[in-house]
């Protein structure tokens, strides 16, 4: 275990996974964690991250002097480079000259474990204001650039060391090396957490959670959920029951890829609620972007309820008990909503609120402590298909949203054919790793004059969205290149009878949002 101690930057994240990405198991912790709390975890070495605050700044987060005696081998990044000179006894000074983006750095040639065999001159990512001066005793300098006089230094003795740039940004050409220098070399940490090792070790967990009782898991087709059921499954067998609600407002294929390929990958049990025209008459004649997403997460819960009251009953009159719901949170989840128990309350209410006060479960949640990355390949590893684990964001209201007005039946069916046309494209050209996702949006109220073949139509246009982004909270608009969309425009307006324009949404978000709706 490493811990990150996060001083507030938007990097932390990004260390525990770099530290992941090396073998290391690592998680993100407050920087108000005491020196007896961090004992108790007792990790293998403690990563102090960047901060946005200027070790000046009123306020600004300090380190207990203590942390470094504590004997765990610590390696401050930015600020955490810059507080641990500090606390240690070196002199942080605003020097006049800050440093952004990439920078030269030069290593000083002496003995270093941090920066051993790499290039004497290297390219980093630095942002500082602020900059060490004077190393505290017992440190060697090891590298510098033109406004860090202090940019590396190393007490491998003590197992301490310090970077002023980011070694955890790609912009950084030796960063992971450095990150990796520190903990392998200086921290003696070893690299055994593998994908294989986080199953064996959440199946172990699982199964110390859940015991003999019996377990219930809502799928929504989504890859978070799929590899949450299949890791359930692979530790308590047919103790698990999945409840697929099929709303219809999934992409083509999709409901089949999880009736059939999933069930078939996984052996798992599961309870296949038809709600299609359920969900189309809670959807007739509604226009109004909130209404429509409330009316389709009324209608599921509703119906998810009734399907885990059917388990709930089925178990009982083998009088066995269902007493735990899985989740598929996610550690950013977890982290962003600030790490305890607390958060995953926050999430799952989210996803399951709504569920009777008679009816209520336990959490589990195995995927607590993973980022995306690591899910997917977790699922590869439990030998989920390739379309699961791979799949785009979907929202959980799916193609309702995507459709500008009145959801019906045909309306879905035209949309599924554009939208499948449009992944097919993508996919053949190799773009879905670097696109985020690309909503195909029907705009089924505008009309516009075409001619097909020889006679005047008169059909609705489709809007593609493709977009590029880290998190879904900023997007931009991917430029898919011409020819690729020259493919999915002439294949929608043969193949797609009722559709006879094809748009692109150049927008960023902000101001668009991804979804129409
Ligand atoms: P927006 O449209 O807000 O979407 O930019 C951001 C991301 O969230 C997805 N999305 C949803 N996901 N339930 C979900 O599970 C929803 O109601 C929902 N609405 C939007 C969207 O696809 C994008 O990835």
């Amino acid at each position: 275990l490493v811990l990150v101690v996060d001083f507030g930057a938007q990097y932390a994240q990004l260390i525990a996974r770099r530290v992941r990405e090396a073998h290391v198991y690592s998680e993100v912790v407050p920087h108000t964690i005491t020196v007896a709390e961090i004992e108790a975890r007792a990790p293998k070495a403690l990563i102090l991250s960047g901060g946005p605050s200027s070790v000046y700044a009123e306020g600004a987060p300090v380190v207990d002097p203590a942390v470094f005696e504590t004997g765990v081998p610590a390696f401050g990044i930015c600020y955490g480079f810059q507080a641990m000179a500090q606390a240690l006894g070196g002199t942080v000074a605003h020097t006049g000259s800050s440093e952004f983006g990439r920078t030269p750095l030069r290593l000083s040639g002496t003995d270093s474990a941090l920066f051993h065999g790499l290039p004497v001159e290297q390219s980093v990512w630095m942002s500082h204001g602020d900059a060490v001066t004077a190393a505290p005793g017992g440190f060697t300098v090891t590298a510098s650039s033109a406004g860090a006089p202090v940019a590396a230094f190393e007490d491998t003795a003590r197992g301490l060391a310090g970077v002023q740039f980011h070694p955890e940004v790609l912009h950084t050409a030796h960063g992971q090396a450095v990150l990796e220098h520190f903990l392998f070399e200086v921290a003696g940490a070893r690299p055994t957490w593998t994908t294989d090792s986080i199953v064996e070790e959440q199946v172990e967990l699982v199964r110390a959670q859940v015991g003999g009782k019996r377990v219930v898991c809502g799928l929504s087709g989504g890859v978070d959920s799929a590899v949450a059921a299949a890791l359930v499954q692979r530790a308590v067998g047919d103790q698990l029951t999945c409840v697929f609600v099929d709303h219809g407002l999934l992409r083509k294929d999709e409901a089949r890829q999880v009736e059939e390929d999933f069930v078939a990958a996984t052996g798992v049990r599961l309870k296949v609620v038809d709600a299609r025209e359920r969900f189309l008459t809670a959807l007739a004649g509604v226009t109004d972007p909130e209404t429509k997403r409330k009316a389709i997460g009324r209608e599921f819960i509703r119906v998810f309820e009734q399907a885990a009251r059917e388990v709930v009953e089925e178990a009982g009159a083998h009088g066995e008990q269902v007493e735990f719901l899985v989740q598929g949170t996610l550690y950013p989840d977890v982290v962003e909503s600030g790490g305890g128990a607390g958060a995953a309350t926050i999430k799952s209410h989210h996803n399951v609120g709504g569920l009777p006060d008679d009816l209520q479960f336990a959490l589990v949640e195995p995927l607590r402590a993973l980022f995306k990355d690591e899910v997917r390949k977790v699922g590869l590893e439990l030998g989920l298909p390739d379309e699961i684990v791979w799949r785009q964001p979907f929202p959980g209201p799916g193609l309702g949203i995507r459709i500008i007005g009145e959801v019906t039946e045909e309306r879905l069916a035209v949309l599924r054919d554009a939208d499948a046309i449009a992944r097919e494209e993508l996919t053949a050209a190799g773009l879905d790793r670097e696109i985020w996702q690309c909503p195909v949006v029907l705009l089924a109220e505008v009309r516009s004059v075409g001619v097909q073949g020889d006679g005047r139509t008169y059909g609705h246009p489709v809007v593609l969205r493709p977009v590029s982004s880290e998190d879904a909270m900023t997007a931009d608009w991917s430029r898919v290149p011409y020819d690729v969309l020259a493919r999915i425009s002439t294949r929608i307006t043969n193949e797609v009878r009722a559709v006879n324009r094809v748009t692109l949404d150049i927008t960023s978000k902000p101001p668009g949002t991804i979804e129409w709706e």
